[in-house]
This record gives C-alpha cells, structure tokens and sequence, in this order.
C-alpha cells in the first residue's frame, strides 16, 4: 500500500518542515488539496504556494482538485510538474478531454468520484486513466470520519480495473487510519491518503509505515 499524506492536516505556518518531515518519513507521495470555494465550502492553496512545496518535496506530488473550473486549473498547476492530477467526474463535462489534456502535459490523469457516484460512471474512462480517486468523505475538510459504503464500492471498481485497465491504480482519500487500512487492502486499494492520521502521529515515520502494509 501506497501513502499520500494529505498536507492538508499540516502547519502552514512551517510547511517546508511538515513536507521535508513527511518525505524523510518515507512517504510515497505529497497529497495537495486544492479547494476553489465553490465546488466545495473550503478555500485552500494556489500555485505559488504549491510552488514552494514542490521545490522541497523529495517525494511526488499528487494534486486532487476540488474547483469548478478544471481546465483552468490543470492548466495552472501543470508546470509544477505534479506524477499526478486528479479531477471530480462530477464537475467536468468532457472528463476524456481533459484526460488528454493532462496527459499531453507529461502528467499521469486521475479521476476523483464522489462518496455517491457510482464507479459505473467512469466505465469508458477507466482505459485512460492512471488512476481513480474514491472518496471515503464528502470533500471539503480533514478530519472527517470514514464512510465505510466506499468499501463495497472499491471492491466493485477492483473487479472493473482489473478487467478493463489492470495498471490503473485505485486511490482512497478521508478518515483512513490504522484501523481501517488492512480492509482497504483487503478490497484492492493501492493508495491511501492521510490527513490527520499522519500529521497527528508524534512520529510520522510510524503513522506511515502502520499504513504501508
Ligand atoms: C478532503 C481532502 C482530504 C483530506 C483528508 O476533502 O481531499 O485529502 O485532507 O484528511 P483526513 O485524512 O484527515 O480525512
Ligand atoms: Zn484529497
């Protein structure tokens, strides 16, 4: 298992140490939530702050867009050069163009579903795609607790992937804990993002590793 802390859940106010903290922990990539206010009912990070966490960032970044206006967005964080970016199918209305879009950047495409949308919704897009994003909280905030529906849904969306795009990885994102991890394994989940799991731990090092079964 994969481990994306979300920064989120970090200090702002000593971003560059709680970033270099999470890549000397052994992370596997750095989790960017980038929320526009009106997708979501939460403001976050632009650009030129992801720019300074991007210089020292030893890890990749993995930017999840929560905005109504992704086009413009992919658009502006791409230079940063992120592994990868991910976007609502929720709020695009041609999700395989900006696929491409993303792609044509040198950049691996992600798609983002809800905690209702079913992963039906995505069926002719999982061939494209590098990897998929459940949520397993509504978008907005950290430290939420978990929506344990999401289990039943990745086991459904692994039988999906499996048949249709073995290579493209199932990412979960909100509530994940140690005490949740090994069902998430259990389903088929590469990648778990954690906010406040991770940056609550006194040790980093053993909050990630509790997670990378
Ligand atoms: C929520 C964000 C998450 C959040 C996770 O909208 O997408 O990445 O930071 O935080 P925790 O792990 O605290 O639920
Ligand atoms: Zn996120």
């Amino acid at each position: 298992m994969k481990v994306a802390p979300s920064i989120l859940s970090a200090d702002f106010g000593n971003l560059q140490h709680d970033v270099e903290e999470i890549c000397n922990a052994g992370c596997d990539f750095v989790h960017v939530d980038v929320m526009d206010g009106h997708f979501v009912p939460n403001l976050t990070i632009g650009p030129v702050v992801v720019s300074s966490v991007a210089k020292c960032a030893t890890k990749p970044l993995d930017i999840h867009l929560m905005v109504e206006n992704n086009t413009f967005f992919v658009d502006l964080f791409a230079p940063l050069k992120p592994e990868y970016i991910s976007f609502h199918v929720e709020e695009e209305k041609h999700p395989h163009r900006l696929i491409q879009k993303i792609r044509s950047y040198g950049i691996k495409p992600a798609i983002v579903l809800n905690p209702h949308t079913p992963p039906e919704s995505i069926e002719y897009l999982i061939g494209d795609l590098d990897m998929i994003l459940l949520m397993s909280v509504n978008p907005g905030f950290g430290g939420q607790s978990f929506i344990e529906s999401v289990l039943a849904k990745a086991k459904k969306l692994n039988e999906m992937r499996n048949k249709l795009n073995p290579n493209c990885l199932i990412e979960v994102d909100g509530g994940v804990s140690d005490k949740n991890i090994r069902s998430l394994k259990a389903v088929g989940v590469d990648v778990v993002v954690a906010g406040s799991y991770v940056f609550k731990h006194d040790s980093k090092e053993e909050a990630i590793k509790s997670l990378q079964i």
